[in-house]
């Protein structure tokens, strides 16, 4: 099975061993306590889950400015998004050498994970605005993650950690979630070499379904991993439950059985389009598949970036060898009515038009939902489009 990234084995960061958790979970209860942002909680889900391996822990200054600013840490470290925790106020650490990290999104604020603390600095504000421009490619407050990351704090709380629990995604998806670990696990199992991974933050329409059976059929793989994104999104995106249902149905109805796995990761949506694309290969990488599909404006949002920006980083800014993953690059994909069927704009038939493709906008998919009217069938599956209207139907209506 193709190796990790930056290691020969997965190194979780999950403390597995019961009577070691009891442990640490009764050592945290005498621990100076902090309240993570849930960027920092999910970065640690992560880390827990082998998703960001070869890391031990959370990222100091110097390396978060590194790895803003060339994909590597200080160590040589190929890696594309710092990995921080970063707090407003670090007093309560005091000069204590051990902490622990509480929940942010779990009811009481649990213990998540105990952290060593190697170093806490304060970046200044040039610092913080200098890494938004580089990973997320502008600094305007308007961009979710750059809003999100510029509004916790400047602290950078540095240092190694163990933890004890997957938040709130091991019980609130417990079909759906799945480590890094289990993911490798299944693949071995399933007997797949070749594994196309499929990242996703939004329910599966016809589009997304075929590009998933392209790049089966170009790359030969033996099966598909679904991974769809459980944490946070910005308002207006569709919760992971609804998503999730849509997927099941969408591969219970459309796909060969035994062909295809759906499953999810613990983490918050950055929209930093091509850094973020980057990432997703790192982890999909360590999940045990062995090519990702990056398609039209992949972790996009807005008009941040280019349509094919999460492509072309791939070629110009990922040195050689910096991961063995591959990337399956596909073009913007479109139901054609000349073809009758969804194809890759590219190929389409010499003298094929544009309005020949089937498109919709995210807007005119919510306001037809939310008015009762079905998705023409060659934009969605049918079933699809049912689960979607009742989601969108249940909402207060503007
Ligand atoms: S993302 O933020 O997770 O990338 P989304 O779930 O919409 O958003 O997209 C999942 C993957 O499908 C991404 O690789 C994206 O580039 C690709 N994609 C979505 N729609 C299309 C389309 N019509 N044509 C080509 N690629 C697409």
């Amino acid at each position: 099975m193709i190796k990790p990234h930056g290691s020969d084995a997965l190194n979780p960061l999950y403390v597995a061993d019961e009577a070691k958790r009891a442990e640490l979970q009764k050592e945290a209860e005498g621990l100076p306590k902090l309240m993570v942002c849930s960027q920092a909680a999910a970065n640690a889900v992560m880390m827990a889950s082998g998703y960001f391996n070869p890391l031990t822990g959370f990222m100091n200054l110097a390396d978060s400015l590194a790895v803003a600013e060339n994909m590597k840490t200080t160590g040589g470290l190929f890696w594309p998004v710092p990995i921080v925790n970063v707090v407003e106020d670090a007093s309560a650490i005091g000069d204590a050498k051990r902490i622990a990290l509480l929940d942010p999104n779990v009811e009481g604020n649990p213990v998540l994970a105990i952290q060593d603390v190697e170093s806490i600095e304060e970046a200044t504000d040039e610092q913080m605005t200098a890494m938004a421009q580089k990973v997320y490619g502008t600094t305007d407050p308007e961009h979710p993650g750059v809003k999100a990351f510029l509004s916790v704090g400047k602290c950078f709380v540095a240092g190694p950690i163990q933890v004890l629990n997957y938040s709130y995604f091991a019980a609130d998806f417990p079909e759906t979630f799945r480590t890094a670990v289990e993911i490798r696990e299944m693949i071995a199992k399933n007997g797949w070499e070749k594994v196309v991974a499929f990242q996703t933050r939004n329910p599966m329409h016809r589009a997304h379904e075929a590009l998933v059976k392209i790049a089966m059929e170009r790359t030969g793989a033996d099966g598909a991993v679904i991974h769809m994104l459980l944490g946070k999104l910005k308002a207006g995106d569709i919760p992971a439950d609804v998503r999730d249902a849509a997927i099941r149905k969408m591969v219970e109805l459309y796909f060969e059985p035994n062909t295809c796995e759906i499953t999810g990761y613990g983490y918050d949506m950055l929209y930093a389009g091509p850094r973020e694309a980057v990432l997703h290969a790192v982890f999909r990488q360590n999940m045990g598949t062995t090519h990702l599909i990056v398609g039209r404006d992949h972790a996009g949002v807005g008009d941040y970036y280019g349509a094919f920006d999460a492509q072309t980083i791939f070629d110009n800014d990922v040195p050689e060898g910096a991961m063995e993953l591959q990337i399956f690059k596909a073009d913007h994909t479109a139901f054609s009515k000349v073809v009758g069927d969804v194809i890759m704009m590219c190929e389409a038939p010499d003298g094929h038009k544009p309005e020949e493709f089937v498109f919709l906008s995210g807007t005119k998919v919510r306001a037809m939902l939310s008015a009762g009217e079905d998705l023409p069938p060659e934009f969605a599956r049918p079933e699809v489009a049912k689960i979607l209207m009742e989601y969108y139907q249940s909402l207060p209506q503007e």
